[in-house]
């Protein structure tokens, strides 16, 4: 248990570090502070060491060149591939037996594929994807349920050199065609359909219109798993089924150099196009590889289980290439924690015997309001870590999961990091690292990060600031794609030679990082980035509406749920249906994650003279709280305007 150090202490900063429980130091793989220290000592060597740990076809020449930044290069002229270090060179280590990918659909459905199943699989799609003259370099968008087929396609871009682009199953037709045209994906890998929640939600026939609207689309693949019905198109669409049956099972691995893309991950930003963030080859899988192997501690016998999806980039680095490249078994589930009941998680975690467990604090949260009954009915002791990401993690649910999902023995690492970082940044290691809830305590070795202010200089222990990496690191991005000048002015222009994360936090005095979230438009909804200005175009986009600001309102599960406030168009009147139509309309233009909760219209939205909205005093309305100086507004009577005018919950 964790002991309250003094109630009357005022900040975040409540309660004793907790040390690693009794055990887990002597068998972890890093149990004493020498990977800081050699980081410390000598960064790039300390990279290159890790470095050391994949299997390269060539040595790199350079470990980073750094003469033209922002864009830095990593591992010059090595070359690698990854589904070479995912799979072959487990086999030849005598793993092929092993299991590498566990599946269980939301039905119960179950299959495992061993490492040598998982190559077989993978070099048959690769086969398949060479004769539709996919080559090195293409792009391919994979839009697909969390099913072991999205896991093969994903592995066989990375065998042939093709860059992936997964577009998340959740995302809606119009997302995913935005995504297509901006990669100029010439393949489409997508399945007839989801379950989700018992039911089926069709995925191909939904999209067809969508993809008529994409020309470089010259094929679409399609996996059969709902047997959800749809309209074939001659000469594009073919079966998933069909490829494979005739696939040869070999493929040789094409060799790529270190910095040849591997994945474009399309991630929201402070404007209403996504940004397509671009990772390259070598320093990404050294940053994943590593990061894995020491944050998740990874033991040959684990059962790992990251929640995420596919669609996210905690689900490339940490369900696929973190831990297939260290020979992990890793669990993969379908569906919903709550179907068929709200125990599911647990039963999978008992029938698994899943030993790290990997979520974020959105459902930790749902969890803890559920109750601990349905964790209770289960035997959680093969659990011996868990893991957090996507949010900052409040200490009452860090407590929570702590005591009722880690039965108090098992460290919980709270990972920092972003679509961008590639890798986990800001993280205990869990056999080093005493815990303070709620803190992502430390930075990974190798990796700078600090806390500054407006000017770029270093905050004081307690004041808070920005959160900036310092110098750069192996699987940063490398450009948004088709957008460099986006790149540079995003992340680097804030201040000379320091990436800015976007996020605020502050250092306590014993260097522990909070992380407070972000301090620009973007919001963070059940874990998921969306950026207000994506919510709005897709308002904008719809008839009635002539301006729409959206921000995120606190909510306890959610962390933020979406709140719009619209003006309509002459002719158009406020009302529950027009509310309803304009949720639903933005679940078409994104998906139902940026849905918003609540829509308030009102016949202006509160600007400054300057005609600047001002969001701070919507979100005043939304969470009910004093409005504070409205003097500064062009037209005070809005206010009440909209508190009267509000429809539709
Ligand atoms: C943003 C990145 C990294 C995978 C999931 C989200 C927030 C993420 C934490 C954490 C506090 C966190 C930040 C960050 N975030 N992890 N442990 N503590 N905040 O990836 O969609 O790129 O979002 O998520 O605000 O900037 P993403």
């Amino acid at each position: 248990m964790a002991k309250r150090k003094d109630d009357d202490v005022v900040g975040e900063e409540h309660y004793e570090p907790l040390q690693p429980p009794a055990g887990f130091a002597e068998t972890a793989r890093a149990n004493d502070k020498s990977l800081f220290q050699e980081a410390e000592k000598d960064r790039l060597a300390f990279w290159a060491g890790m470095a050391e740990n994949l299997q390269w076809s060539d040595k790199w020449e350079r470990v980073l060149d750094d003469d033209n930044p922002p864009y830095y290069k990593w591992f010059v002229n090595g070359k690698l591939n990854v589904s070479e270090n995912c799979l072959d060179v487990h086999i030849e280590n005598g793993l092929g037996n092993k299991k590498a990918l566990i599946f269980e659909g939301e039905e119960g459905d179950s299959v495992s594929l061993t490492y040598s199943e998982l190559l077989t699989e993978v070099c048959k799609f690769s086969n398949a994807m060479d004769k539709l003259g996919v080559k090195k370099g293409d792009a391919v968008t994979i839009w697909m349920p969390m099913i072991p087929e999205a896991i093969v396609a994903m592995l066989a871009c990375t065998r042939i050199g093709a860059v992936h682009s997964v577009v998340f199953g959740g995302f809606s037709p119009d997302a995913l065609k935005d995504r297509i045209l901006d990669s100029e994906s010439k393949l489409v890998v997508t399945a007839d359909g989801a379950n989700r929640r018992g039911k089926v939600i069709p995925m191909r026939s939904a999209a067809e219109e969508a993809l008529e609207e994409c020309p470089s689309v010259e094929k679409v693949v399609i996996v059969n798993r709902t047997g959800s019905s749809y309209e074939p198109k001659k000469g594009r669409d073919l079966l998933w089924s069909d490829l494979m049956a005739d696939a040869e099972t070999d493929f040789a691995p094409v060799t790529i150099d270190a910095e040849d893309p591997l994945f474009i991950l399309y991630s929201s930003g402070t404007t209403g196009k996504p940004k397509g963030i671009l990772h390259s080859t070598g320093g990404y899988l050294v940053g994943v590889h590593t990061t894995f192997r020491y944050v998740f501690d990874h033991h040959e016998d684990d059962i790992y289980w990251c929640t995420a999806d596919i669609g996210w980039i905690t689900g490339h680095s940490y369900i696929v290439y973190g831990p297939l490249s260290n020979g992990s078994s890793s669990f993969i589930y379908e569906g919903t924690p709550d179907y068929p009941a709200r125990d599911r998680f647990w039963e999978l975690i008992e029938k698994y015997k899943i030993s790290v467990f990997y979520t974020a604090p959105t459902a930790i949260r749902s969890f803890m309001r559920w109750g601990n009954q349905y964790p209770n009915k289960r035997d959680l002791s093969s659990l011996r870590l868990l893991g957090s990401v996507g949010e900052p993690i409040n200490p009452e649910a860090w407590l929570w999961y702590y005591e009722n999902i880690g039965k108090s023995n098992c460290p919980i690492v709270d990972t920092w990091w972003q679509t961008e970082t590639g890798m986990i940044m800001i993280t205990p290691l869990p056999g080093v690292t005493p815990l303070k809830p709620g803190s992502a305590s430390w930075t990974f070795p190798g990796v700078e990060a600090d806390v500054v202010d407006d000017r770029g200089k270093s905050t004081k222990s307690g004041q808070r600031g920005f959160l900036v990496i310092k110098s750069p690191w192996p699987a940063m991005l490398r450009t948004l794609h088709g957008d460099p000048e986006r790149f540079e002015n995003t992340y680097w222009q804030q201040y000379p030679g320091m990436y800015f994360t976007g996020d605020g936090a502050w250092k306590d005095q014993d260097g522990y990082f909070w992380i407070m979230g972000r301090v620009d438009d973007v919001l963070n909804v059940s874990g998921h980035r969306i950026g207000t200005m994506e919510v709005e175009s897709a308002l904008v986009d719809h008839d009635s509406t002539a301006e729409a600001a959206v921000i995120g309102k606190v909510h306890e599960i959610k962390g933020h749920s979406i709140t719009a406030f619209v003006t309509l168009k002459e002719g158009y009147e406020g009302s529950e249906e027009l509310a309803q139509e304009l949720k639903a309309h933005v679940g078409k233009k994104i998906g139902a994650i940026a849905r918003p909760e609540e829509i308030y219209f009102t016949y202006e939205l509160p600007k400054t003279r300057s005609g600047k909205i001002m969001r701070r005093l919507l979100r005043d309305i939304a969470e009910q709280r004093d409005l504070g100086d409205v003097t500064t507004l062009m037209d005070p009577q809005v206010v009440a305007a909209i508190k009267e005018g509000y429809t539709g919950k």
